[in-house]
């Protein structure tokens, strides 16, 4: 596997609570590297384009008003298997159901606010990368 790239939020609950270093250590401490980051209040027709692939769940409405609803740190993650080994480290959406150690386990509030988001295979990373950093190379 060689280096990929990967696109990483830390969300409103997280930033909130002043946990944007913490949860960057455990993406470096795992020899990912952040290659490009902003800090950014989301406007609800950016939340809604970037989570159009979620448009008919019910919690559709509520994601996004929960992703405006404060800072987000966006950020692009380089490495070995960068997608799958960021997945890892967030543990699973649910932080109930979120290995011991994990991102979620640790700092997640609940399903909805869950601290960070992360693209879940290369081909959502390559979307979500561009849609947040048109420029990067
Ligand atoms: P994320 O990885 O950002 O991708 C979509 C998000 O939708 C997910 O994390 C959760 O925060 C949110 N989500 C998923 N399922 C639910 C749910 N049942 N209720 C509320 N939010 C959800």
């Amino acid at each position: 596997m060689s280096k990929q790239r990967t696109l990483s939020i830390i969300k409103p609950d997280a930033t909130a609570r002043n946990l944007v270093g913490k949860i960057l250590g455990h993406f470096e401490q795992a020899g990912l590297t952040v290659v490009a980051a902003k800090m950014m209040t989301l406007t609800p027709e950016q939340a809604g384009q970037f989570y159009i692939i979620h448009k008919d769940r019910p919690f559709y409405g509520e994601l996004i008003d929960y992703m405006c609803s404060g800072r987000v740190l966006v950020s692009v993650l380089e490495g070995e298997d960068a997608v799958n080994l960021n997945r890892t480290l967030m543990g699973a959406t649910d932080p109930k159901k979120a290995a011991p150690g994990t991102i979620r386990a640790l700092y997640a509030e609940s399903i909805a606010a869950n601290a960070v988001h992360g693209s879940d295979s290369a081909e959502n990373a390559a979307t979500e990368v561009k849609f947040f950093f048109p420029e990067l190379k």
